[in-house]
């Protein structure tokens, strides 16, 4: 049998809640499925450990984090005890960045039992690939002079390797589903880098001929996805765009505790970093409440990832007959308690 290292990291707030959650629904998945078994190593950094030793994780953290097969996280951020930029950039972007997870994907489909804040949510099912290492968020620029001559500039960077990889990573996936790729660019407004990455897009886009390709910008497609997000399948995007549209995606679906994320290192070099969408919740953590679903949704990417696309389906259909069934947490409008939601989605694995 083979077994999988996972290096979990549950943060802060509901992450601790919501983490052994969706490995007690990870573990019966492999029991039952009986080809693989999961080894999780606990590491108990975030914001805690940070007002115990000044850091959030240790010097060789990222050494430690090499040594595992994924990485399981929960959520960090205690924001009134720890700024959010020192913990984000302490653990969470130091890890991606340094562990070379240059994609970030992210979900968004309408699920059974799962009413959408839309009028007419028809049925949707798409993923954003998001650059997640350069684009609009690359630290390049300064700030000179000050008062009323002021002056702030930011750079957006786009590399072709960082473009194309995103772009193969996109039209690959595209190829496992519906077979259809929209790129989001803003060529009619932005002068250098979105036409660049429309070349880029066309050229990469010849090699997959039987892919389905098309280009809306950016606000077309924001647009596109209120009124018609049943069109789309695998949606392309630079790091600001991708970032606005999964909240978006997130929003569709129904609720912020139930969007799944991950940050992959494609050429299998080192770990990819599964987390969910959500943050820490501290309005409303310690209390058993949070949604466990984020996050086991999250470990069903991992599933994916590591080549059990079918116990992955599984876990999906058991979260779907839970909602299915009422059993919700607040945030959905139920009186379900983590632990019954986690129990049932247990109960509905088969
Ligand atoms: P948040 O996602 O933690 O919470 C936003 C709202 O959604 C809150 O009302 C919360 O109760 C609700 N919510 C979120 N997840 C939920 C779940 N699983 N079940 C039920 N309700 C849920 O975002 P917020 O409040 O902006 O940030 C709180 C802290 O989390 C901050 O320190 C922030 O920096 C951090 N954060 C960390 C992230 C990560 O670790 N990847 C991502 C986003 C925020
Ligand atoms: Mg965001």
């Amino acid at each position: 049998m083979k077994t999988y290292r996972i290096a979990v990291i549950p943060g802060d707030g509901i992450g601790k809640e919501v983490v052994p959650a969706a490995i007690k629904v990870l573990d019966q998945a492999a029991l039952l499925d009986g080809r693989f078994q999961f080894e999780w190593t606990i590491f108990p950094w975030g914001c805690e450990y940070y007002l115990e030793t000044g850091k959030m994780m240790p010097d060789n953290g990222i050494e430690l984090l090499k040594q595992y097969d994924q990485i399981f996280l929960g959520a960090v951020g205690m924001p009134n005890l720890v700024p959010d930029h020192v913990s984000l950039w302490g653990l969470l972007i130091k890890i991606r960045r340094e562990l070379q997870q240059f994609i970030n994907v992210r979900p968004a489909k309408l699920l059974q039992g799962l009413p959408s804040p839309l009028r007419q949510p028809n049925d949707f099912d798409f993923i954003v690939v998001r650059e997640n290492s350069e684009g609009e968020y690359a630290e390049s620029g300064g700030r000179i002079h000050s008062g009323q001559d002021e002056v702030a500039i930011q750079n957006a960077v786009f590399t072709r390797k960082g473009t194309e990889r995103a772009m193969r990573y996109a039209f690959e996936l595209a190829k496992t589903r519906n077979g259809h790729v929209t790129s989001a660019t803003k060529s009619n407004g932005i002068t250098y880098s979105m036409p660049f990455w429309d070349e880029v897009f066309t050229q990469v886009g010849k090699e997959y001929e039987e892919v389905g390709q098309a280009s809306n910008h950016i606000d077309t497609l924001a647009a596109f996805l209120v009124m018609k997000p049943e069109n789309f399948d695998v949606i392309v995007a630079s790091n600001l765009f991708g970032d606005i549209l999964t909240d978006l995606g997130g929003a569709i679906m129904g609720s912020i505790g139930i969007a799944p994320a991950a940050n992959l290192n494609i050429e299998g070099l080192y770990p990819s970093m599964f987390e969910p969408v959500h943050g820490s919740a501290p309005d409303i953590a310690g209390q058993g409440i949070a949604n466990p679903i984020g996050q086991i949704w999250t470990g069903k990417m991992m599933l994916d990832f590591l080549g059990y696309q079918d116990v992955g389906t599984r876990i999906l259909n058991a979260i779907e007959q839970t909602l299915a069934r009422g059993i919700k947490t607040p945030d959905l409008g139920g009186a379900a308690t983590l632990q019954e939601v986690t129990d049932a989605i247990i109960d509905y694995l088969t």
